[in-house]
């Protein structure tokens, strides 16, 4: 009964201005559930209408290399998604025909593609019932079912439960619009709610959040080597830090301490950045020669293409 509350409240009241909600297809439902793992429907609704203008389809980005994609990332942090959808498009196209999966076991085979993500492909791109289990979701169930400890599995039967199997389209962007604008970490809006009559937060009145984990942040020092020769500068394409993976950046050490010139934040890791300039390639080096110009076309980490756009 109460899915059905969340399916009809989102026919009236679901977001609408969302460009994924418009012209469906499984493709473009996948990059902007992609996009939306880790960043906010504000900030990725630009990046997705970004993505679609160059490849809208499919067959548009089939011979898209890593970089291409990489490049469409820029600034908007956990690359390794850009890098697992270059990995599934090839595989979708090497041995799947070209045609988006449409079973369950196929979509979460894709590199990136978790069971959360897999369920919003299925319930929106092909109507059907699977559930999802992302962060506003597992609000909107825990105070519904007023379960104050997260336990995965529990919640996965939660989330089935809850679910309306008549219209999976409508309830999974109900409930995640539910979760994104009405039932807030802060100040809820139960008069709102079509889960209000249900709601056992709302008969006792009280309304917490899930306990979140704390991750103790690393710090990590980084010293980047500035080459410059005529209107070229040195970069190196890295695969050995453990994040910005494949992206172009100067020569670095990683070292104790250093006179950072920024900081910048990762999900787990506060990096520590100074730019030195040097006259010389060390010997080792295994880098290219990039012109200036050419700079603002390669996908470089946002507060490295920062430095290196004023150079
Ligand atoms: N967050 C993740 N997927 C979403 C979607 N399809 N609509 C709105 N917010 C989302």
């Amino acid at each position: 009964m109460s899915g059905k509350n969340v399916t009809n409240w989102y026919k009236n009241f679901g977001r609408r201005n969302l460009p994924w909600r418009e012209k469906v297809t499984p493709y473009r439902v996948w990059i902007s559930e992609m996009i939306l793992q880790q960043t906010q429907v504000s900030t990725g609704i630009n990046y997705f209408l970004k993505f679609i203008e160059k490849y809208p389809d499919l067959n548009s980005i089939k011979f898209a290399s890593e970089d291409d994609i990489l490049k469409l990332w820029k600034g908007l942090g956990y690359y390794r998604r850009a890098t697992y959808i270059y990995q599934a498009k090839e595989i979708i196209h090497n041995s799947m025909n070209g045609n988006f999966p449409e079973k369950f076991e196929s979509i979460i085979s894709l590199p990136g593609v978790g069971r959360s993500t897999a369920g919003a492909i299925l319930s929106i791109a092909f109507k059907k019932s699977y559930p999802i289990l992302d962060g506003n979701v597992k609000r909107v169930l825990s105070r519904f079912y007023f379960q104050k400890n997260f336990k995965e599995k529990k919640f996965w039967t939660l989330s089935e439960r809850l679910l309306d199997n008549d219209d999976p389209f409508s309830f999974q962007q109900g409930i995640m619009d539910i979760g994104a604008t009405i039932c807030k970490k802060q100040n809820p809006n139960c008069l709102a709610c079509p889960l209000k009559p249900s709601c056992r937060s709302n008969l006792k009145n009280n309304f917490f959040n899930l306990p979140t984990k704390k991750t103790k942040k690393k710090s990590i020092h980084l010293n980047f080597k500035i080459i410059c020769k005529e209107n070229k500068i040195y970069l190196i394409k890295d695969t050995t830090l453990g994040f910005w993976k494949n992206l172009w950046m100067p020569p670095y050490e990683i070292c104790k301490d250093n006179d950072y010139d920024i900081k910048h934040k990762l999900s787990h890791r506060d990096l520590f950045i100074e730019f030195k300039t040097e006259k010389k390639l060390g010997q080792s080096e295994n880098g290219q020669w990039i012109e200036k110009e050419k700079l603002q076309f390669i996908a470089t980490p946002k507060p490295i293409s920062d430095k290196l756009l004023e150079l």
